[in-house]
C-alpha cells in the first residue's frame, strides 16, 4: 500500500465539514445502552439499530466515515447490502474497531493496558477485503491517586504504535487513540498534565515504529475537569487548554485530529469543537468522532417504538452530524 493513498484517505476523514461517526460499540457495552432504554441485546436488534444510523439519509454531507465492530462489518442492511459497500457506495468510509478491548495491568493496580495485538495482520488483511479502509485502537488512561504511571503509559503508547504499524503494513489508516477518561475528581490542570505526557509518549513510540504520521489520524480527548471535581469548565477555557496541550505534543505534518465524546453532553462536545476550530488557524483540521454524543438522542427516541420511530430517529442522527459538522468548522451557533 502506498502512503499516498493512506495519505488520501486520512485527508477524506477529515475533509472540511465532515467527521466520523462511531458505531463500534462491542456486544458488551451496546447491551449496556441498549439496557438504559429497554432495548433487549440481541443480534438482531443490534444489525436493526446499526441500520438506522448508517441509512441516516444525507448523512454523508457531514460524516465522512464510520467505525464498525466486528459483527457489524460482517452485518447486511433488511435488503441484503452489506454494510461496509452500503457506506461506500454513500461516499463514507468504512472503518473497524480492532482492539479487544482493556484488561488490568498485570503490578499496576487501577490500570489498564488495551489487548488486540496477537493475529492482528490476519485479521486486518481480512477486514481489507471486507472493505475497511481505517481501523481504531483505544487505550485508556486513569488518573487517580498516584496514577497513571509511566508504565502505563509506555505499554499503551507502545501497543498503540505496534498496532498503527501493522495497520499501514495492510493498507488501513490507523486512528490513534489514547483516552484519558473524565472520570475521577481530579482539576482540569490535572488533565492537562497527564493528556500532554501521554501524547508526547505516543507520537515517540509511532516514531520509533515507523509509523508514517502522513497516513495517521490522532483521536484525542478534550482536556476537561474531572467528573466528580465539583469544577466547571467554561467553554473557553476548555478550548484553550486541549488546543495548547495538542500543539505542545503533537506534530504538525499528522493530516488531522477528531475528537471523542466520552460521556459529555452533546451539545458541551458540540461547542467546544466549534469553540476550537474559531480559535484557528490550527496546525491541523480539528473534527468529530463521536459515539454517544452522535447517538444517545436517537437511540432513546427509537427505544420508545422500534417499529415507527426510525425516520424520527434518523432525524436527529442528521441534526447531530449536521451540528458538529458546523463546529468542526467554527460555525455552529448555539441552538441550531
Ligand atoms: P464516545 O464519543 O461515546 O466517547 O465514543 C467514541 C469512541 O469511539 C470511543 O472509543
Amino acid at each position: 500500500m502506498s502512503i499516498e493513498q493512506l495519505a488520501e484517505t486520512a485527508l477524506a476523514m477529515v475533509a472540511p465539514g465532515k467527521g466520523i461517526i462511531a458505531i463500534d460499540e462491542s456486544t458488551a457495552t451496546i447491551a449496556k445502552r441498549f439496557e438504559g432504554v429497554g432495548i433487549a441485546n440481541n443480534e438482531e436488534n443490534r444489525r436493526a439499530y446499526r441500520e438506522l444510523l448508517l441509512t441516516t439519509p444525507d448523512l454523508a454531507q457531514h460524516i465522512s466515515g464510520a467505525i464498525l465492530f466486528d459483527e457489524t462489518i460482517r452485518q447486511s442492511t433488511k435488503a441484503g447490502v452489506p454494510f461496509a459497500k452500503y457506506l461506500a457506495g454513500q461516499g463514507i468510509i468504512p472503518g473497524i474497531k480492532v482492539d479487544k478491548g482493556t484488561h488490568a495491568l498485570a503490578g499496576f493496580p487501577g490500570e489498564l493496558v488495551t489487548e488486540g495485538l496477537d493475529g492482528l495482520r490476519a485479521r486486518l488483511e481480512e477486514y481489507y477485503k471486507l472493505g475497511a479502509r481505517f481501523a481504531k485502537w483505544r487505550a485508556v488512561i486513569n488518573i487517580g491517586e498516584d496514577i497513571p504511571s509511566g508504565t502505563c503509559i509506555e505499554a499503551n503508547a507502545h501497543a498503540l504504535a505496534r498496532y498503527a504499524a501493522l495497520c499501514q503494513e495492510q493498507g488501513l489508516v490507523p486512528m490513534v487513540e489514547p483516552e484519558v477518561l473524565m472520570d475521577g475528581d481530579h482539576d482540569i490542570e490535572t488533565c492537562y498534565e497527564v493528556t500532554e505526557v501521554t501524547l508526547r509518549a505516543l507520537f515517540d513510540a509511532l516514531y520509533n515504529q515507523n509509523v508514517t504520521l502522513e497516513g495517521t489520524i490522532l483521536k484525542a480527548s478534550m482536556v476537561l475537569p474531572g467528573k466528580d471535581s465539583g469544577e466547571t469548565a467554561e467553554v473557553e477555557e476548555v478550548a484553550e487548554a486541549t488546543l495548547m496541550c495538542l500543539k505542545s505534543s503533537v506534530p504538525a505534518i499528522l493530516p488531522g485530529i477528531v475528537f471523542l465524546s466520552g460521556g459529555q453532553s452533546d451539545e458541551a462536545a458540540t461547542a467546544h469543537l466549534d469553540a476550537m476550530n474559531r480559535m484557528g488557524p490550527n496546525p491541523w483540521p480539528l473534527s468529530f468522532s463521536y459515539g454517544r454524543a452522535m447517538q444517545s438522542a436517537a437511540l432513546k427516541l427509537w427505544s420508545q417504538d422500534l417499529a415507527n420511530n426510525v425516520g424520527k430517529a434518523q432525524d436527529t442522527v442528521f441534526a447531530r452530524a449536521r451540528a458538529n459538522g458546523l463546529a468542526a468548522q467554527g460555525k455552529w451557533t448555539r441552538g441550531a
